[in-house]
């Protein structure tokens, strides 16, 4: 299974990602977390990639298209994978074809999230991360009402540095200018798409995945 996760910020793309990577055991190759990874190491892409994230604009195209190309290039992900926040704007699409191309192989599913505007902004004011081991949390919810304390590892629960207000307003913008001619880009490739109305709990939400992409 090859698989995209297409949506706004806080749809859910990371929390139900990460299940289906879990029962699929197929690796989920999320450009944001990779992203805020190399931020956090100083590498080279992380020190070009930081203002673009801390201002909430996409990373230029050829930096993100370079990472994906060197996260598929990896064994792991010859049974199938799951790309999570990629591709982020036509040209990514463009490239990530070729780069399947080339591998021989194309995608089964793009998955849409979609949720309404005042439930994203919900959901992302109420984030919280932990600092240790990275899991995702959310005070608003009532399912995981966080501490200030991971429940799973005791880690320290951080507010992403991207989910400030004024922040979370521009990745909507930028999201709504620059990957959502994406829906009407993937609505070309007959049945590749698949909408999926991402409100509900997290288990409701996962269950209406699996049927979106024929799991049994
Ligand atoms: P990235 O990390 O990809 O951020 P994003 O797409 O904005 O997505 P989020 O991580 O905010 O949301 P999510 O959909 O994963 O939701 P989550 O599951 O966490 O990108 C960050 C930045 O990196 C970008 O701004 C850009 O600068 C750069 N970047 C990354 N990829 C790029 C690319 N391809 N090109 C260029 N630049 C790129 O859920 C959110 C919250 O809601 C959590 O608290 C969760 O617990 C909660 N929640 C989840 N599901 C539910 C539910 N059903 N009900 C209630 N709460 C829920």
């Amino acid at each position: 299974m090859n698989l995209v996760l297409l949506g706004p910020p806080g749809a859910g793309k990371g929390t139900q990602g990460d299940r289906l990577a879990g029962e699929c055991r197929v690796p989920k190759y999320a450009t944001g977390d990779i992203l805020r990874e190399a931020v956090r190491e100083g590498t080279e892409l992380g020190r070009e990639a930081k203002g673009y994230m801390e201002r909430g604009e996409l990373v230029p195209d050829e930096l993100v298209l370079a990472l994906v190309r060197e996260a598929l290039a990896g064994s792991e992900a010859e049974g199938g994978f799951i790309l999570d926040g990629f591709p982020r704007t036509v040209a990514q699409a463009e490239g990530l074809r070729r780069l399947l191309e080339e591998r021989g192989c194309e995608l089964d599913a793009v998955v849409y999230f979609d949720v309404p505007e005042a439930e994203l902004l919900r959901r992302l004011s109420g984030r919280r991360v932990c600092s240790g081991c990275g899991a995702v949390f959310n005070v608003t919810s009532g399912l995981e009402a966080a501490a200030e304390t991971c429940a799973r590892c005791g880690g320290e629960l951080e507010t992403r540095e991207d989910d400030k207000p004024e922040t979370v307003l521009n990745r909507l913008r930028v999201y709504r200018e620059s990957t959502m001619p994406l829906l009407a880009w993937y609505r070309k490739d007959s049945g590749l798409l698949r909408e999926l109305v991402a409100v509900g709990s997290v288990e409701e939400v996962y269950e209406n995945l699996r049927g979106a992409i024929g799991c049994s």
